[in-house]
């Protein structure tokens, strides 16, 4: 796969995700889609299949962590439902990342890719140390979790587009960087902090940036990611 733009669709309902899709119909380019959390507890699996249906490639954003085999049953189910992308947390050590990509890998050998999750963009350095009891900075503890899902096979990891260029040094050039954090130049930070444009995330080396609001709450979101493709993929 090749660069590309991830729509983040953070709705809380099948009926609000599929309106929202219904307008890239006709379309030549149809959007690779993030499904987290809140729209995946609210639908549960029907709506990867009535989105894998209409022919997007999916993002299935659920964060795993949990113990070794508890992750590596859960990925043999998510791996069923033909995802293209999923992730866990890397703080789930290597031994749990590596459960994990046993248990998405199919029995024809085929699987999703699989990232990483290194620390949350809201932990900083103080919640660190006070709360989790890691004394490092955090610049180096987004590294180490890297490499470490690099040893464990993993495909790569979500970061920041500010991190993406250190990453593919530490981790290789084909070592994923999926990144969030992305907004127009003209527009809305919204609660994001340390944004890039789509065009300064395409310098820096992101393979694939991931982008919700300024597409979602957009007047016209197809021209929104039409704008975030031509910036970002050329
Ligand atoms: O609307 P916005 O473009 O801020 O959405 C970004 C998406 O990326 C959201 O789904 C958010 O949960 C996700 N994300 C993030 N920062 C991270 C990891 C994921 O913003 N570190």
């Amino acid at each position: 796969m090749g660069k590309d733009v991830i729509v983040a669709c953070d709705f809380d309902s099948m009926e609000k995700t599929l309106a929202f899709l219904d307008r890239f119909e006709g379309q030549v380019r149809k959007p690779f889609v993030k499904i987290g959390m809140e729209l995946y507890y609210a639908e549960g699996p029907q709506i990867v299949r009535e989105i894998k249906a209409r022919g997007h490639k999916i993002f299935l954003d659920l964060k795993l962590h949990d113990i070794p085999n508890q992750v590596k049953k859960a990925m043999a189910v998510l791996s069923r439902m033909d995802v293209d992308i999923c992730n866990v947390h890397a703080a789930g050590t290597v031994r749990m990342m590596e459960a994990a990509l046993e248990g998405l890998t199919r029995p024809d050998g085929s699987r999703p890719l699989l990232i990483a999750v290194t620390q949350l963009t809201s932990t900083d350095q103080e919640a660190m140390e006070k709360d989790l009891w890691i004394e490092k900075p955090i610049d180096e503890v987004v590294m180490h979790y890297a490499k470490n899902a690099r040893k464990a096979g993993l495909d790569g990891v979500v970061c920041s587009p500010l991190e993406a260029g250190k990453v593919h040094e530490a981790c290789g050039a084909d070592f994923l960087t999926v990144t969030p954090g992305v907004r127009f130049a003209d527009g809305n930070t919204d609660d994001q902090k340390r944004v890039m444009t789509p065009a300064e995330a395409k310098k820096t080396g992101s393979d694939y940036i991931v982008v919700g609001r300024p597409i979602t709450a957009a007047e016209d979101p197809v021209a929104a990611y039409q704008r975030c493709c031509d910036e970002f993929i050329g």
